[in-house]
């Protein structure tokens, strides 16, 4: 069978179209373009409103373009969300998985294909982390995830991501740790760590309570893991382990992805977040005493239901005083199901679009005063392949540093994808940095 696996949304999809492809693939499958695929999936993100409408365009134009025998397969958080709803509106679709139903995929496509007409609606929660069959290439990338677990307990009153992921189930460290030694030993350089909240990793009916900061030091203990990175934090549940663990870890990169959401104590009060501006700064304050040099990126959503000019305000200086290296931000979109969702107050359309202009413009800044900062710096750059951007003759390289900035540079080697380089930066543009390759790669 041939197939083309489509990503939307976030990291978590991108690792579970990873396992799916691979596993397929230990099936006698193969992975074509989209054109020649029998079998299309799509992982879906329902996360605002944008995302889950280009769901359903992408799945209007995928139906014309299907052989005769084809199906598609939607997965992710829309198709938990909709269910068996998605068969009704697209008859081109014959498999609906729910973000618990992705370990049973491979068995349940080729159960369809085997009983053509048929369908099946994947979507009930399981009660713990559902383990998937090992599908391991005998080479991997040197940058993988690896999902520690799944749903989240937070409830934030914007968030959707309760009700499409399901309560907080964490996998054992014993099996996250494993998965991540057979990785290395194919290969992997770079480790992501993936969840919802993944300070709360292991806090759960489903866990072995080992923390998060332990899961850290067992991972990073790994013999040839070089880098290890993890997402995404709830301010409110990191740890002062997970905060010394910067200091302590050296192959931890220097960045963290700590979403803040707003910079005004209402906002954050009413979108159930439980800390406040002053806390978070204390924890940035930490951080930085850990690890001097860390990037901090983070989201943050404008209008939400109440904001005022004054909490914008708040937030703009909020970005302002932290100092981050770049960030994420969204207008606040309502979505069904969740308590934000019945308050009073909407902000209008008009005044989320300034807000947004505004707050964009002013991460943009930050982005190019962090990125100018490093000029004249050596980095370590992990390669990931051929750079789009060639300027003259030779060719050009992107990786990134342990900051996770984007670093392009030319070498005539074969091939550096998923080598360790010394770049000297020479140049800051809009969104990356420009170098030199100082001696060999590793
Ligand atoms: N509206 C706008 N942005 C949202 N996010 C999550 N839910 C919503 C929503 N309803 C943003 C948050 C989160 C990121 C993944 O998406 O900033 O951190
Ligand atoms: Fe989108 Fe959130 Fe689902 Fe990821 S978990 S796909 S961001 S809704």
């Amino acid at each position: 069978m041939r197939f083309q696996i489509i990503v939307m949304g976030c990291q978590m999809n991108e690792a579970d179209a990873a396992w799916l492809e691979q596993s397929l693939v230990a099936r006698g499958w193969e992975s074509v373009a989209e054109a020649d695929a029998q079998v299309i999936f799509v992982l879906t993100c329902s996360v605002r409103d944008k995302p889950e409408q280009k769901v359903y365009s992408l799945l209007g134009r995928l139906a014309l373009g299907l052989p005769e025998e084809g199906f598609v397969a939607v997965g992710g958080c829309v198709a938990q969300q909709v269910g068996e709803e998605l068969w009704q509106r697209f008859p081109c679709v014959r498999l609906v998985f729910g973000t618990d139903g992705t370990a049973l995929v491979p068995d349940a496509v080729e159960r369809l294909t085997r009983h053509p007409g048929s369908r099946l609606c994947l979507v009930d929660f399981a009660p713990a982390y559902p383990e998937r069959e090992a599908a391991f290439p005998w080479r991997v990338p040197a940058r993988v995830y690896v999902s520690i677990m799944q749903g989240c307990d937070n409830w934030c009153a914007y968030c959707i991501v309760p009700l499409t992921r399901g309560r907080q189930k964490s996998r054992s460290a014993a099996a996250v740790v494993e998965e991540c030694r057979q990785l290395v030993a194919r290969g992997a350089r770079e480790i992501t760590l993936l969840g919802q909240n993944v300070n709360s990793f292991g806090q759960d009916s489903s866990g072995d309570g080992t923390p998060f900061a332990e899961l850290l030091r067992q991972v990073a203990a790994i013999p040839g893991l070089l880098r290890l990175r993890f997402t995404t934090s709830h301010p409110k549940d990191i740890a002062p382990e997970v905060v010394a663990a910067f200091a302590e870890l050296p192959n931890l990169c220097s960045h963290l992805h700590l979403p803040v959401q707003s910079g005004a104590n209402a906002v954050l009060s009413a979108m159930g977040r439980q800390y406040t501006r002053e806390r978070y700064l204390e924890i940035v304050a930490a951080l930085r005493k850990a690890r001097p040099d860390i990037a901090l990126t983070t989201d943050l959503i404008v209008g939400f239901p109440g904001e005022t000019e004054a909490d914008f305000a708040a937030t703009l200086r909020l970005v302002e005083e932290v100092g981050f290296a770049g960030g994420f931000s969204f207008k606040y979109s309502n979505r069904p199901g969740t308590r934000a969702a019945s308050l009073p107050f909407p902000v209008s359309e008009e005044v989320k679009s300034r807000r947004l202009a505004e707050l964009q413009a002013l991460l943009a800044q930050a982005t190019c005063r962090d990125l100018e900062a490093q000029v004249g710096r050596q980095l370590e750059v992990l390669v990931e392949g051929p750079s789009k951007t060639q300027c003259g003759p030779q060719r050009w390289w992107m990786g990134r540093d342990g900051g996770n900035r984007i670093v392009h540079f030319p070498a005539a080697a074969p091939d550096l994808t998923g080598r360790l380089v010394r770049v000297q930066v020479q140049e800051a543009t809009k969104h990356a940095l420009r170098g030199e390759m100082m001696g060999e790669p590793w």
